[in-house]
């Protein structure tokens, strides 16, 4: 298989932000390299420069771009974010998957992708929404926790869902062991959610 076809021409072209680890991004890219995803992987931005996810990125011959994100500490800056979107248009990005991007999105990324941004979050939101999502399950008590990809909207985590898997709490689950649990869900499950989207086999609520 050529890098061309691996990187897919007339696949829908994705967009990938990620703020540290990088282990959803992982995922991504050995689907990818695998030719488990219905979708090319064109580029990787992050908000951090020395962040592990784009020397992933590098290293599976994808672009990685760090681009500042302005003032701010939980929301990119205005000017910043339509540097952002101005590099996933230059570049054809057709779908943005928030992956472990830990800034919120506002008006440029709506204007210019709505409906075409996913995130995935450590929780079967609608619970535990923002941060720290599986300390926010153990101390609730819940006997069930898991993953979500859903549309971004306005309203952090609570767009459309398009996946979940459910993960079970353990007697004795600590955040860390309750995290890694879920996380290893999450790597299965961002591949197909993407495969979902791309493919339009994702469906969304009745307006
Ligand atoms: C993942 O658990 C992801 O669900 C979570 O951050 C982690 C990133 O890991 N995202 C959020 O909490 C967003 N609200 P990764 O960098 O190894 O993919």
């Amino acid at each position: 298989m050529t890098a061309n076809d691996r990187h897919g021409s007339g696949r829908t072209a994705v967009g990938v932000l990620a703020s540290g680890r990088g282990s959803n991004l992982l995922a991504l890219l050995e689907a990818q390299d695998e030719g488990q995803l219905e979708a090319a992987l064109r580029v990787v931005i992050s908000d951090v420069p020395t962040a592990p996810a784009l020397e992933h990125a590098r290293r599976h011959g994808v672009e990685a771009l760090h681009l500042p994100p302005g003032p701010f500490k939980t929301r990119l800056g205005e000017e910043e974010e339509r540097a952002y979107v101005r590099a996933f248009r230059d570049r054809g990005v057709e779908l943005v998957v928030l992956a472990g991007f830990m800034r919120v999105v506002h008006r440029p990324f709506f204007e210019a992708y709505r409906g075409r941004i996913i995130n995935i979050h450590p929780s079967l939101l609608p619970s535990f929404p923002g941060l720290k999502a599986q300390r926010q399950a153990l101390e609730h008590g819940v006997k069930v926790s898991g993953c979500t990809v859903h549309f971004v909207e306005e309203k952090v985590d609570a767009g459309p869902i398009i996946a979940q898997v459910p993960v079970a709490v353990l007697e004795g689950d600590t955040e860390e062991t309750l995290s890694a649990r879920i996380l290893e869900e999450e790597h299965r499950l961002i591949v197909e959610a993407v495969n979902l989207v791309a493919g339009r086999r994702a469906w969304s609520r009745p307006a």
